[in-house]
């Protein structure tokens, strides 16, 4: 292996795994370069990358290496601590694509074993790891020898259904084999998103593992995580829905957890911070793709501004930049704020993406 850590010193970052320091989950579709970029400034102390298919690595898919994109050395904005999460589910896939992650500077590495949408899982990846739990452990292992102990994270659920619980057995044996931490979204995978998260079983998973864990599931405010945190005694926690409705939540739940109050919402922090996504958006790709971008965003982060049905119609044909600055002066107003927020009109398009692990 050829060290070209000093080519990328930003890889080389530990992700800190301590309570005020708060992750952003891998979101596939969403925690790309310029999200991380913002949630980093507002907070975020660690970066998941979206889940890269590790045979797409193997075949070298163009679109599988986009999901590699991170700052070059020298950029004022470093996109570090970063980790950079694998789903596959063959262990000689897996210890030939990681030598040439290391050579890119790639140090710190996440397995995906939660994910439950059906095209993952039909090749027993994602969450269907939970199933053939010996082969998981190779990949595991494969994944350990290259990266080093310490360096790689699991990330699961409970097991396949009710009935199949495997994440104590999974994350012992994880352990065992020189995990760095376990990431555990407590649901089953049957469930996708569906009930509520087991907290309960975090608290289980920090009485079992002596490396950390970090918690994900239901952290949907600032309220929640440090809740979380409290009644399971976890790492640190992984934002993902959360952060998706609003990057702020990061500095938000930095300030709650140190027993401040967070400001409630306001109208220019928010242009601010969908104008500063946008900017970033625009730095790391075309004006479409960006723009494309920023329609799966902006409804999010608007959801509960009285305006924002007709904000949303339409945000939904904008690819222009112009536009997208007009709608915010004409919609984003203190005024809209102050109104108060209309529930009728949560978000239910993204549906689709939630169904995932
Ligand atoms: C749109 C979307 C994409 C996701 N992509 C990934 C992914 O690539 N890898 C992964 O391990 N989990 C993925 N997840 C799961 C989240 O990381 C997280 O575990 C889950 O959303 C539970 O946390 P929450 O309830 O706080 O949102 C995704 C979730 C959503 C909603």
């Amino acid at each position: 292996m050829t060290d070209t850590a000093s080519a990328a010193p930003h890889l080389a970052v530990a992700p800190p795994l301590r309570a005020d320091a708060p992750w952003l989950a891998p979101l596939a579709g969403y925690s790309d370069l310029p999200f991380r970029l913002l949630c980093r400034e507002h907070g975020a102390a660690a970066c998941c990358t979206e889940m890269v298919s590790a045979k797409g690595l193997l075949y070298h898919s163009p679109g599988t290496r986009e999901l590699l994109a991170t700052t070059p050395p020298d950029a004022p904005l470093e996109d570090a601590p970063l980790v950079l999460q694998l789903f596959g589910a063959d262990a000689a896939i897996m210890r030939t694509v990681m030598p040439g992650l290391l050579e890119q500077g790639f140090r710190w590495f996440d397995l995906n074993m939660g994910c439950s949408v059906p095209k993952v899982v039909k090749t027993g990846c994602g969450s269907a790891m939970s199933r053939d739990m010996d082969n998981a452990l190779a990949v595991a292992r494969a994944m350990i020898e290259v990266a080093g102990e310490g360096r790689v994270g699991f990330k699961m659920r409970l097991g396949w259904q009710a009935g199949e619980e495997t994440w104590r057995e999974m994350a012992l044996r994880l352990q065992d084999a020189g995990a760095g931490w376990i990431t555990l979204h407590p649901r089953f995978a049957r469930q996708g998103f569906g009930g509520e998260a087991r907290w309960s079983a975090l608290r289980d998973l920090v009485a079992a593992l002596s490396i950390p864990a970090i918690a994900s599931g239901d952290l949907f405010t600032a309220a929640d995580a440090v809740r979380c945190v409290r009644e399971t005694g976890v790492a640190t926690v992984m934002f993902a829905r959360g952060a998706m409705n609003n990057p702020a939540i990061f500095d938000e739940y930095r300030v709650l957890l140190a027993g401040g109050q967070p400001p409630p919402p306001d109208a220019d922090r928010l242009r601010a911070l969908i104008r500063r996504h946008l900017e970033l958006a625009l730095a790391h790709s075309g004006e479409r793709t960006a723009m494309l971008k920023m329609r799966t965003f902006v409804p999010r982060y608007v959801r509960h501004i009285p305006g924002v049905r007709a904000l949303r119609n339409r945000l939904a044909s904008c690819l222009d930049r112009a536009l997208l600055e007009e709608l915010l002066e004409t919609h984003l107003t203190p005024q809209a704020f102050a109104e108060g927020g209309d529930s009728a009109d949560t978000i239910t398009t993204v549906s689709n993406g939630e169904s995932r692990p």
